[in-house]
């Protein structure tokens, strides 16, 4: 939070920065897609790559002008492997919805209820519970009973044919026992496949690693990792000495006598029936496979597969809700990427045991002063661990962290990693405390500590940390955006004594600084270029870029909205502040100090003799609170899609005029989504909760009615 990150916040993103962020985050996707599919090497969790996927599918969904049919979001993740031929898939091999929170189930739930309606009256709704397997996808197809291929998942559509390999796969016969054809509804089928999760059992993982440990072998990383290099391993032999195992989840006709295509009586009529059709084919299926008539039988379920998750022999990462019936799946129906009819709903976090090599010190760029443990290096969730903060040395101490320590860390679905707790009794004495340091670890200057704060501080305003933190902060781009800024630069400048404050950017010597090393006249000219059009950026961005604590995206947003330049906004009182819609008084008080403070005013100062606060944009009024009683007064409403007769910022004022309040994504208290044309995953996500959904017809309607009441 320290670290001069801006929050995400997409209030003040116009087209063109949306399209920058847009090309960002496909870049960025696509390249953890080649890790993941095809290096095998994730770099992140499945959580964060889920971050990135929603964040580029609400950008898309708000510039529906910007989607593109090669977008990430349009089709599951890339891979090809040139050292495999691959061929199609005979159906599109596809993912599930990700969920991380009972909320989430409930939600799912609650929207097939709503999509299927009277239909349940004929079929009540069966839920199947069975464990999502952390390994990689395959699919095997049999014809006339002999093994024909083995494919990768690949990218959905085409996958690498691996037959040999998945031949070698514990549990895959390459001949079925006479009668199979007996195992599906109409005994007809001549050919099929099934598909499932291969992996490697924990104890085969553990004894490969003992062996190659004896030869001197670098450890393999986790299991899921080896299973993906395994399946897509030249040498056949070394694959079958690897051992992997399968479940398989899924089976169904290819051909049926005569060269026929399948129908659906060929299939089966529930997921259930297709397990246990394959379980009497002799082919592995997990033997934890519940059903749930109703949300809390299907909660229990979970919580059963959690509590069994450390005595298995296998890695899950979380649960696949399925919809029993298959009528009713066909009814639900798919998205481009996973069935509406599944839900994957993951384990919040795993725990790992590692060492506390060295606890180092932080100082972010409002001062404050933190402690982050350096461990060794352990495989957590799915990726590499090896710092965690420790927040601050209350904390430190209530859980008597120590130097050398054995430690519990925990990797949640919230991405940073934590220490839970310490192995106090593997101690052997040589553990050392870290004291509460007396000095800046950076400008050495004492530390201290408010009497209502756990923080210690460096108050020292001019310690280069916290002066890096603030020109990175005021360059980023939530606040001016500045191009041609990045954080080496400013270390450089700060170094050579050119800057100190984001005021001193306004008054460097361009021909100086095109002759420092590696710069240039462009590069020059195109910082100068940034400067100035930070002059120009909206008004609650420059309000945000002053960096004052507590102050996000949004909390600018208000105080731009309330007090129109400058001068008002130092003025303001924090008794007054206090008063706005999600300012609360410590915030206020932070903001009233930190403009009072000798370095908030000098800042201001600068800012303004750099004639940047010149150019503040119009900022719509204060919302005027309609008194009594109207459709709009206390709703909470969200906007979304492109609206053909106002722009967005007009419909906010038109709602916040009558007393309703705009926020940026859909939850639990969204009361109303206004829906665009092209609306995306809001309208989904707004569907799901069973927010009310209004067309702009509707809500132009809505606000004719209210002015009519209010002239009556
Ligand atoms: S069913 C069309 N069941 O998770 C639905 N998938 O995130 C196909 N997985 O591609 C998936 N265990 O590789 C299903 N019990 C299970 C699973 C499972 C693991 C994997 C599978 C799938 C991915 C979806």
């Amino acid at each position: 939070m320290e670290q001069g990150r801006a929050p995400n916040s997409d209030e003040s993103l116009d087209r063109a920065a949306a399209q920058q962020e847009i090309e960002r985050l496909r870049t960025e996707i696509r390249r953890h897609d080649q890790l993941y599919y095809l290096s095998a090497a994730p770099e992140i969790t499945d959580v964060q790559y889920d971050a990135l996927v929603r964040r580029l599918q609400a950008l898309e969904a708000r510039f529906p002008e910007l989607a593109s049919a090669d977008s990430p979001t349009a089709s599951v993740g890339a891979d090809t492997d040139a050292r495999f031929p691959n061929a199609p898939h005979s159906r599109p091999m596809l993912s599930l919805a990700n969920s991380y929170d009972l909320a989430d189930v409930e939600a799912f739930d609650a929207r097939l209820r709503k999509d299927l309606g009277a239909r349940l009256e004929r079929e009540p709704l069966l839920y199947t519970v069975e464990p999502k397997m952390d390994g990689v996808a395959l699919a095997v197809r049999y014809e006339q009973g002999r093994l024909t291929m083995g494919l990768t998942r690949g990218d959905g559509r085409r996958g690498d044919v691996i037959t040999a390999n998945a031949a070698t796969v514990s549990g895959v016969p390459e001949v079925l026992p006479e009668g199979w054809a007996a195992a599906f509804p109409t005994g007809e089928v001549t050919g099929f496949e099934v598909r499932g999760e291969a992996y490697l059992t924990l104890s085969r993982f553990q004894a490969l690693n003992r062996e190659r440990e004896a030869a001197g072998e670098e450890p393999l990383a986790n299991p899921r990792n080896t299973t993906a290099g395994t399946l897509k391993t030249l040498d056949t032999a070394e694959v079958a000495r690897r051992g992997l195992s399968v479940f398989f989840y899924q089976m169904f006709p290819l051909q049926v006598a005569n060269g026929a295509d399948p129908e659906p009586q060929h299939e089966f009529a529930s997921h259930r029936s297709e397990m246990a059709a394959i379980a009497g084919l002799g082919l592995p299926v997990n033997p934890f496979l519940r059903e749930a008539a109703a949300i809390d039988e299907l909660q229990g379920h979970l919580a059963d597969l959690e509590s069994l998750r450390d005595s298995l022999d296998y890695q899950i990462d979380g649960a696949v809700i399925k919809v029993d019936s298959r009528d009713l799946q066909n009814l639900i129906g798919f998205t481009a990427k996973a069935p509406r009819w599944g839900l994957a709903y993951k384990f919040a976090a795993e725990e790992g045991v590692t060492r506390l090599r060295a606890i180092t010190l932080q100082v972010g760029r409002t001062g404050v002063i933190t402690p982050v443990a350096e461990l060794e290096p352990v495989a957590l969730a799915g990726s590499t661990v090896s710092r965690a903060t420790l927040h601050n040395w209350d904390e430190m101490e209530r859980k008597d962290i120590r130097v050398g320590d054995q430690v519990v860390v925990v990797k949640g679905g919230d991405i940073i990693p934590k220490i839970l707790r310490v192995l106090a009794d593997q101690r052997d004495g040589t553990e050392s405390l870290v004291p509460r340091p007396q000095e800046c670890p950076v400008c050495g200057e004492p530390t201290s500590r408010q009497a209502d704060e756990v923080a210690l501080r460096c108050l020292n305003p001019l310690c280069p940390a916290v002066l890096a933190g603030r020109l990175r902060h005021f360059a980023s781009r939530n606040a001016c955006d500045i191009e041609g800024l990045g954080g080496r630069y400013i270390d450089l400048f700060l170094e050579l004594g050119l800057v100190r404050g984001p005021g001193d950017l306004f008054r460097l010597d361009w021909a100086a600084i095109a002759a420092l090393p590696g710069w240039g006249e462009k590069s020059a000219e195109r910082l100068r270029q940034g400067l100035a059009a930070a002059r120009d950026r909206p008004w609650a961005a420059k309000i945000f870029a002053l960096g004052i604590t507590q102050v996000g995206v949004s909390t600018a947003l208000t105080l731009a909205r309330n007090y129109g330049n400058i001068e008002a906004l130092v003025a303001a009182k924090a008794e007054e502040m206090e008063q706005l819609t999600d300012i609360g008084p410590i915030v206020a008080r932070e903001i009233e100090d930190f403009l009072a403070s000798a370095g908030g005013r000098q800042l201001v100062a600068d800012l303004d003799a750099a004639g940047f606060f010149l150019a503040a944009e119009a900022v719509p009024p204060p919302p005027v609170v309609v008194q009594g009683d109207n459709w709009f007064a206390g709703k909470v409403f969200v906007l979304t899609g492109t609206l053909a007769e106002r722009t967005r910022d007009e419909a906010r004022r038109e709602i916040e005029s009558l007393g309703g309040k705009v926020t940026g994504s859909v939850s639990k208290k969204t009361d109303v989504l206004v829906a665009g044309a092209k609306a995306g995953s809001k309208l989904k996500k707004a569907e799901g909760l069973g927010v009310e959904v209004l067309t702009e017809a509707e809500f132009t309607a809505k606000l004719a009615a209210c002015r009519t009441d209010d002239d009556d």
